[in-house]
């Protein structure tokens, strides 16, 4: 389990995450869901041990890791865009991370990994060459093969749409239930948050609005800010599909 405990952050004198309280269990994809500077990447690299936190603390699997490195903590993140290296190809990219631990991924895991994401035709080319979605599977790939004892995904589909996006998707979904992952995906779509994850934790200008399963949610959201900014985007997809195509299933 992993759990913060009255996490505070401030930058330039301006408070951007307020008394964050959560607990997150093992095996769990938990969506972090929120309007765009509400702190959703402060609180993902604060987990990561990125960045440092005003106060506050941080437990995982009943250690205090408050002041352990990003290295010792073991997590891992595919940040938002990618940054994945541009001199290296597909393949070097991939197993960058096994240089000073090649120990991590057996040749097996690494080629079983390659396949679900279907990667194994790009593996030589060159990271300018590839699209969005491959980049997106690449990154995701790199992350996977250090073993993170958590998964952190920033946006990791916003730079990707239509069947693309339903693929990654779906992939992620699958690989994270697959090895039984603790995953974080921070995202500020609600239609994402909701159909990926366990839990979905609602953030509004550094406050945790709510955190709950996608079904109470939608069943019971808690405030107005959530049935107007997260429950209305959704509507406004709805009566736009309504609209076009009349009754539906949506
Ligand atoms: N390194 C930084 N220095 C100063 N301000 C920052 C820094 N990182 C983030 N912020 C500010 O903190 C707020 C939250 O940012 P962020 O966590 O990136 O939000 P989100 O990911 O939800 O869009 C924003 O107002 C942003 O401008
Ligand atoms: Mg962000």
């Amino acid at each position: 389990m992993l759990e913060l405990k009255n996490i505070k952050k401030q930058f330039d004198g301006n408070i951007v995450l307020d008394d964050i309280n959560l607990k997150i269990q093992k095996g769990e994809i938990v969506s972090m869901l929120g309007p765009s500077g509400s702190g959703k990447t402060t609180l993902l690299n604060i987990i990561l041990g990125l960045t440092q936190m005003d106060s506050g603390s941080i437990i995982f699997e009943g250690e205090d890791i408050t002041n352990t490195s990003m290295k010792d903590r073991g997590f891992n993140i595919v940040f938002q865009d990618y940054a994945l290296f541009p001199n290296l190809n597909a393949y070097q990219n991939i197993v960058y991370g096994l240089k000073n631990n090649s120990k991590l991924i057996n040749k097996e895991e690494l080629d079983g990994l390659i396949n679900f994401l279907g990667l194994e035709d790009h593996l030589k080319k060159s990271i300018y060459k590839l699209s969005g979605g491959q980049k997106q599977r690449v990154a995701l790939a790199r992350t996977l093969v250090t073993k993170p004892k958590i998964l952190l995904l920033d946006e990791p589909l916003s730079a990707l749409d239509g069947v693309i996006k339903e693929t990654i998707k779906n992939k992620i979904k699958d690989i994270t239930k697959k090895y039984n992952l603790t995953t974080i995906i921070v995202t500020h779509d609600p239609e994402e948050a909701l159909t990926m994850s366990d839990k979905v934790l609602i953030i509004n200008k550094g406050r945790i609005s709510q955190f709950g399963t996608p079904k109470e949610v939608i069943n019971k959201p808690k405030n107005n800010f959530i049935k107007e900014f997260i429950l209305s985007q959704l509507q406004i997809k709805r009566n736009n599909i309504y609209s076009l195509f009349g009754e539906c299933y949506v």
